[in-house]
Protein backbone atom coordinates (compact mmCIF):
# COMPACT_ATOMS: atom_id res chain seq x y z
CA UNK A 1 0.00 0.00 0.00
CA UNK A 2 1.00 3.30 -0.86
CA UNK A 3 1.38 5.88 2.26
CA UNK A 4 0.97 9.49 1.92
CA UNK A 5 1.66 12.45 3.96
CA UNK A 6 -0.39 15.59 2.81
CA UNK A 7 0.69 18.79 4.42
CA UNK A 8 1.11 17.91 8.34
CA UNK A 9 1.16 19.88 10.95
CA UNK A 10 2.21 18.70 14.17
CA UNK A 11 3.10 20.14 17.70
CA UNK A 12 3.41 19.22 20.96
CA UNK A 13 3.13 21.07 24.59
CA UNK A 14 6.41 21.27 25.68
CA UNK A 15 5.43 22.97 29.50
CA UNK A 16 3.75 25.84 28.51
CA UNK A 17 5.65 26.38 25.15
CA UNK A 18 4.59 24.98 21.85
CA UNK A 19 7.25 22.88 19.91
CA UNK A 20 6.51 22.56 16.52
CA UNK A 21 8.23 19.35 14.84
CA UNK A 22 6.28 19.11 11.43
CA UNK A 23 5.12 22.08 9.62
CA UNK A 24 3.22 21.09 6.41
CA UNK A 25 5.30 18.23 5.61
CA UNK A 26 4.28 16.01 2.80
CA UNK A 27 5.66 12.35 1.59
CA UNK A 28 4.89 9.44 -0.55
CA UNK A 29 6.34 5.90 0.69
CA UNK A 30 5.65 3.61 -2.38
CA UNK A 31 3.92 0.17 -2.69
CA UNK A 32 6.82 -2.48 -2.33
CA UNK A 33 9.64 -0.03 -1.20
CA UNK A 34 11.89 -0.12 1.38
CA UNK A 35 12.03 3.37 2.65
CA UNK A 36 14.37 4.74 4.96
CA UNK A 37 13.95 7.83 7.48
CA UNK A 38 16.94 9.68 8.81
CA UNK A 39 17.63 12.24 11.59
CA UNK A 40 18.74 13.87 14.71
CA UNK A 41 18.03 12.60 17.70
CA UNK A 42 14.60 14.56 18.32
CA UNK A 43 13.44 15.77 15.39
CA UNK A 44 10.66 13.59 15.18
CA UNK A 45 11.17 10.32 13.33
CA UNK A 46 9.37 8.58 16.19
CA UNK A 47 6.72 10.84 15.94
CA UNK A 48 6.39 10.73 12.42
CA UNK A 49 6.23 6.83 12.72
CA UNK A 50 3.53 7.23 15.13
CA UNK A 51 1.38 9.69 12.90
CA UNK A 52 1.62 7.19 10.24
CA UNK A 53 -0.02 4.51 12.61
CA UNK A 54 -2.46 6.38 13.55
CA UNK A 55 -1.25 6.25 17.06
CA UNK A 56 -0.83 10.25 17.22
CA UNK A 57 -2.79 12.57 15.14
CA UNK A 58 -1.64 15.65 13.05
CA UNK A 59 -3.13 19.35 13.99
CA UNK A 60 -3.87 19.53 10.09
CA UNK A 61 -3.53 17.52 7.10
CA UNK A 62 -4.43 13.64 6.35
CA UNK A 63 -2.16 10.33 6.28
CA UNK A 64 -3.20 8.37 3.50
CA UNK A 65 -2.68 4.70 3.78
CA UNK A 66 -3.88 3.02 0.97
CA UNK A 67 -6.72 4.54 -0.31
CA UNK A 68 -7.93 5.08 3.44
CA UNK A 69 -7.72 8.49 5.13
CA UNK A 70 -6.05 7.46 8.60
CA UNK A 71 -6.39 10.87 11.12
CA UNK A 72 -10.49 10.99 9.84
CA UNK A 73 -11.27 7.20 11.49
CA UNK A 74 -13.50 6.67 14.11
CA UNK A 75 -10.46 5.22 17.22
CA UNK A 76 -12.36 2.15 16.92
CA UNK A 77 -11.90 1.34 13.26
CA UNK A 78 -8.53 3.09 13.38
CA UNK A 79 -7.36 0.38 16.04
CA UNK A 80 -8.56 -2.50 13.35
CA UNK A 81 -7.06 -0.98 10.54
CA UNK A 82 -3.82 -1.17 12.62
CA UNK A 83 -4.12 -4.39 13.49
CA UNK A 84 -5.36 -5.70 10.35
CA UNK A 85 -2.59 -3.94 8.29
CA UNK A 86 0.47 -2.68 9.96
CA UNK A 87 3.07 -4.22 12.25
CA UNK A 88 5.85 -2.83 13.87
CA UNK A 89 8.97 -3.52 14.82
CA UNK A 90 10.69 -2.15 17.75
CA UNK A 91 14.43 -1.11 18.82
CA UNK A 92 14.27 -3.40 21.79
CA UNK A 93 12.30 -6.35 20.47
CA UNK A 94 9.62 -5.97 23.10
CA UNK A 95 9.09 -9.78 23.23
CA UNK A 96 6.65 -11.16 26.06
CA UNK A 97 9.25 -13.04 28.50
CA UNK A 98 6.46 -15.31 29.90
CA UNK A 99 5.68 -16.58 26.82
CA UNK A 100 7.33 -19.02 24.17
CA UNK A 101 8.94 -18.03 20.42
CA UNK A 102 5.83 -19.64 18.44
CA UNK A 103 3.37 -17.78 21.23
CA UNK A 104 4.96 -14.49 20.97
CA UNK A 105 4.76 -14.33 17.20
CA UNK A 106 0.92 -15.77 17.17
CA UNK A 107 -0.53 -13.95 20.07
CA UNK A 108 -1.46 -10.57 18.09
CA UNK A 109 -2.73 -12.29 15.00
CA UNK A 110 -4.72 -14.58 17.25
CA UNK A 111 -6.52 -10.92 18.53
CA UNK A 112 -7.43 -10.41 15.35
CA UNK A 113 -9.66 -13.39 14.99
CA UNK A 114 -7.27 -14.93 12.04
CA UNK A 115 -7.88 -18.97 12.38
CA UNK A 116 -5.27 -20.93 14.71
CA UNK A 117 -4.55 -22.62 11.91
CA UNK A 118 -3.97 -19.82 9.53
CA UNK A 119 -2.11 -18.42 11.78
CA UNK A 120 0.41 -21.19 12.93
CA UNK A 121 0.87 -21.82 9.18
CA UNK A 122 2.06 -18.98 8.60
CA UNK A 123 3.91 -18.68 11.71
CA UNK A 124 6.05 -22.15 10.49
CA UNK A 125 6.78 -20.62 7.41
CA UNK A 126 7.95 -17.40 8.40
CA UNK A 127 9.90 -19.35 11.24
CA UNK A 128 11.79 -21.25 8.72
CA UNK A 129 11.97 -18.59 6.30
CA UNK A 130 14.41 -16.77 9.33
CA UNK A 131 15.87 -20.58 10.68
CA UNK A 132 14.64 -20.30 13.99
CA UNK A 133 11.40 -22.51 13.61
CA UNK A 134 14.02 -24.99 15.75
CA UNK A 135 13.33 -22.53 18.58
CA UNK A 136 9.93 -22.23 19.03
CA UNK A 137 9.31 -23.60 22.17
CA UNK A 138 12.17 -21.67 24.11
CA UNK A 139 11.92 -18.08 25.58
CA UNK A 140 13.14 -15.05 24.48
CA UNK A 141 15.46 -14.55 27.53
CA UNK A 142 17.69 -17.90 25.77
CA UNK A 143 17.69 -16.21 22.21
CA UNK A 144 20.50 -13.91 21.08
CA UNK A 145 19.61 -10.08 20.25
CA UNK A 146 19.75 -10.74 16.43
CA UNK A 147 17.54 -13.67 17.05
CA UNK A 148 15.21 -12.10 19.30
CA UNK A 149 14.64 -9.49 16.80
CA UNK A 150 14.18 -11.95 13.82
CA UNK A 151 11.17 -13.37 16.18
CA UNK A 152 10.13 -9.89 16.32
CA UNK A 153 9.94 -9.38 12.12
CA UNK A 154 8.00 -12.80 12.54
CA UNK A 155 5.72 -11.13 14.69
CA UNK A 156 5.40 -8.05 12.82
CA UNK A 157 4.79 -9.79 9.56
CA UNK A 158 2.47 -12.55 10.55
CA UNK A 159 -0.96 -10.82 10.20
CA UNK A 160 0.34 -10.28 6.43
CA UNK A 161 0.28 -6.40 6.99
CA UNK A 162 0.69 -4.09 4.21
CA UNK A 163 2.93 -1.97 6.10
CA UNK A 164 5.72 -2.37 8.12
CA UNK A 165 7.05 0.65 10.77
CA UNK A 166 10.19 -0.29 12.03
CA UNK A 167 12.09 2.40 14.95
CA UNK A 168 15.82 1.52 14.88
CA UNK A 169 15.46 -2.44 14.18
CA UNK A 170 18.94 -2.61 14.15
CA UNK A 171 19.73 -0.21 17.10
CA UNK A 172 20.70 -2.80 19.94
CA UNK A 173 22.46 -5.19 17.34
CA UNK A 174 26.41 -5.46 16.12
CA UNK A 175 26.78 -4.65 12.63
CA UNK A 176 26.88 -8.33 11.77
CA UNK A 177 23.78 -8.97 13.22
CA UNK A 178 22.24 -5.20 12.07
CA UNK A 179 23.00 -6.32 8.55
CA UNK A 180 21.38 -9.98 8.63
CA UNK A 181 18.16 -8.45 9.61
CA UNK A 182 18.29 -5.73 7.44
CA UNK A 183 18.67 -8.49 4.58
CA UNK A 184 16.04 -10.43 6.11
CA UNK A 185 13.29 -7.56 6.81
CA UNK A 186 13.95 -6.16 2.94
CA UNK A 187 13.70 -9.39 1.12
CA UNK A 188 10.52 -10.13 3.21
CA UNK A 189 8.84 -7.12 2.43
CA UNK A 190 9.93 -6.73 -1.48
CA UNK A 191 8.70 -10.54 -1.74
CA UNK A 192 5.59 -9.96 -0.18
CA UNK A 193 5.28 -6.27 -1.97
CA UNK A 194 4.76 -4.96 1.38
CA UNK A 195 6.00 -1.36 2.69
CA UNK A 196 8.50 -0.77 4.97
CA UNK A 197 8.96 2.44 6.75
CA UNK A 198 11.74 2.10 8.74
CA UNK A 199 13.96 4.84 11.44
CA UNK A 200 17.42 4.35 11.09
CA UNK A 201 20.80 5.86 12.42
CA UNK A 202 23.01 3.64 10.43
CA UNK A 203 24.93 4.86 7.32
CA UNK A 204 25.05 1.42 6.47
CA UNK A 205 21.13 0.48 5.99
CA UNK A 206 21.10 2.90 3.25
CA UNK A 207 22.03 0.03 0.84
CA UNK A 208 19.03 -1.37 1.64
CA UNK A 209 16.94 1.63 0.45
CA UNK A 210 14.36 1.85 -1.99
CA UNK A 211 13.22 5.40 -0.69
CA UNK A 212 15.37 7.54 1.90
CA UNK A 213 14.50 11.07 3.42
CA UNK A 214 16.10 12.83 6.58
CA UNK A 215 13.51 14.65 8.59
CA UNK A 216 15.27 18.31 9.59
CA UNK A 217 13.81 21.87 10.16
CA UNK A 218 10.41 20.59 10.55
CA UNK A 219 10.29 18.23 7.26
CA UNK A 220 10.80 15.81 5.65
CA UNK A 221 13.25 15.59 2.81
CA UNK A 222 13.60 13.25 0.18
CA UNK A 223 17.36 12.07 -0.57
CA UNK A 224 16.25 8.74 -2.58
CA UNK A 225 13.43 9.67 -4.32
CA UNK A 226 10.64 6.83 -5.37
CA UNK A 227 12.00 4.90 -8.54
CA UNK A 228 10.62 6.04 -11.46
CA UNK A 229 8.82 2.69 -12.07
CA UNK A 230 6.43 3.30 -9.00
CA UNK A 231 6.13 6.93 -9.41
CA UNK A 232 2.52 6.24 -10.39
CA UNK A 233 2.33 2.83 -9.07
N1 LIG B 1 3.63 12.66 23.19
C1 LIG B 1 4.47 13.70 23.23
N2 LIG B 1 4.24 14.78 24.01
C2 LIG B 1 5.09 15.82 24.03
N3 LIG B 1 6.21 15.88 23.30
C3 LIG B 1 6.50 14.85 22.50
C4 LIG B 1 5.66 13.69 22.43
N4 LIG B 1 6.21 12.83 21.55
C5 LIG B 1 7.35 13.41 21.12
N5 LIG B 1 7.51 14.62 21.66
C6 LIG B 1 8.62 15.55 21.39
O1 LIG B 1 8.78 15.67 19.99
C7 LIG B 1 10.14 15.72 19.64
C8 LIG B 1 10.47 14.60 18.67
O2 LIG B 1 10.47 13.36 19.37
P1 LIG B 1 10.74 11.97 18.66
O3 LIG B 1 10.67 10.93 19.71
O4 LIG B 1 9.84 11.83 17.50
O5 LIG B 1 12.24 12.16 18.15
P2 LIG B 1 13.18 11.14 17.37
O6 LIG B 1 13.58 11.80 16.10
O7 LIG B 1 12.53 9.81 17.27
O8 LIG B 1 14.45 11.06 18.34
P3 LIG B 1 15.43 9.80 18.65
O9 LIG B 1 16.36 9.66 17.48
O10 LIG B 1 16.16 10.26 19.87
O11 LIG B 1 14.60 8.60 18.90
C9 LIG B 1 10.93 15.65 20.96
O12 LIG B 1 11.27 16.94 21.33
C10 LIG B 1 9.94 15.03 21.92
O13 LIG B 1 10.17 15.46 23.23
MG1 LIG C 1 12.92 7.92 18.09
Amino acid sequence: MDVQMLKIDKSFDDSGTRRTIFSRTSARFGSGSVCMIMGKSGVGKSSLLNLISGIDLPDKGEIRVGDRCINTMTDTDRTLFRRRHIGFIYQFFNLIPVLTVLENVTLIAELDRTPKKTCRNRAQALLEQVGLWDRRQDFPETLSGGEQQRVAIVRALVNDPDLVLADEPTGNLDQEAGRTIMEMISTLVRKQNKTLIMVTHSPDAAVWADQMFTVADRTLTPLKPMPSGQAHG
